[in-house]
């Protein structure tokens, strides 16, 4: 760990507040002068520290950094965000996490970044984000999961955004089929799931999540929103990051208990695709239709205006208009 983290670690946790000079000096095994640059650097970074000549350094406030010892802190999960990357920029954090997949580090690590270069998208296309507003990251998954199931733990990766964002933000989204997550038909964040398989096995899945949060009108394309444009108001960012790391992992629990119904059954809760008639667009097709729901594996059904009942694996869907 690096000094300043350690300097911010002892701040954090101490109980009245203030810790001298000479206790960080002593606890952290380095001169007082470099105890005072670490101040300097982490005052540098955004954070607020206090500093007082009789009693010493109190902390008082971090930025609205994504750094990974910030989201550690407190997080209090088991497995996922155990070990986080978090860079300033880099061209996507689903390469990063892929090839920490590679690598063979843990299920549940993380990547996240303040930006990037290129940011991608479902079906090819590119999602871009200004610096520092939005969260933007991987997490690394080892699923016991066949190839074909995929499709749950993204439905589930959806739901965890949508408790989390209630949780951190207290608005209340809807999941369009099978993850984008809309406020009022915009859409506030996309997700990625990429994986590494066998023919009858995954080896590991990087799921990336692209939320908007504090991202103004202007830096925002059509059709999208971001919490901030909802609420009026900033969201902090590592509350948001956490909870969704939390919720996350309850959802992860749930699939590796097997509890497919209970999951499809809260998708469902907040689905704004069921009931409304949608196109799908497939490889070779499209279809239209009115959508009746999802099944256990995460599948959507649509009912042709023939009457015919046609399962949607994969692929786009576009909503045509309200319930009917
Ligand atoms: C979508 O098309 O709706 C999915 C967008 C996913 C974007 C996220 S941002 C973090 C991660 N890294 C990427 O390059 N893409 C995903």
């Amino acid at each position: 760990m690096k000094t300043e983290d350690k300097v911010l670690r002892v701040l954090k946790s101490s109980a009245d507040g203030y810790v001298s000079g000479e206790e960080l000096s002593k606890r952290l095994d380095v001169s007082r002068s470099a105890v005072w640059k670490e101040i300097q650097n982490l005052r540098e970074m955004g954070y607020q520290i206090e500093a007082q000549p009789h009693s010493g350094y109190r902390f008082l406030a971090a930025p609205d950094r994504l750094f990974a010892d910030e989201i550690q802190w407190g997080l209090g999960t088991e497995f996922v965000g155990k070990r986080i990357f978090s860079y300033e920029e880099l061209d996507s954090t689903n390469d990063v996490a892929w090839k920490l997949g590679e690598e063979g580090l843990p299920e549940g690590t993380c990547v996240f970044a303040e930006y990037q270069k290129k940011g991608r998208g479902r079906l090819g296309r590119s999602w871009a984000a200004p610096k520092n507003k939005s969260l933007l990251f991987s997490v690394l998954l080892r699923p016991k999961l066949s190839p074909q199931e995929l499709p749950r733990l993204t439905l589930a990766a959806a739901l965890s955004v949508t408790r989390a964002v209630k949780e951190a933000a207290g608005v209340e989204v809807g999941i369009k089929w099978p993850n984008d997550i809309l406020y009022k038909e915009k859409k506030l964040c996309g997700i990625l799931t990429e994986m590494s398989a066998e023919t009858d096995r995954v080896r590991f899945v990087v799921l990336g999540i692209g939320l908007n949060v504090n991202t103004r009108a202007k830096d925002l394309l059509p059709g999208a929103t971001s919490l901030r444009e909802i609420t009026g108001e900033d969201i902090p960012r590592v509350a948001l990051a956490q909870s969704i790391l939390r919720e996350l992992e309850k959802d992860l629990v749930r699939l590796k208990k097997k509890q497919f119904d209970a999951l499809s059954e809260e998708w469902e809760e907040h689905s704004e695709t069921t009931g409304k008639r949608v196109v799908a667009t497939l490889l070779d097709r499209s279809v239209q239709g009115q959508a009746t729901g999802i099944d256990r594996d995460g599948a959507l059904w649509i009912r042709t205006d023939s009457g015919l009942q046609e399962k949607i694996i994969s692929g786009d869907i576009k909503h045509l208009r309200g319930k009917s």
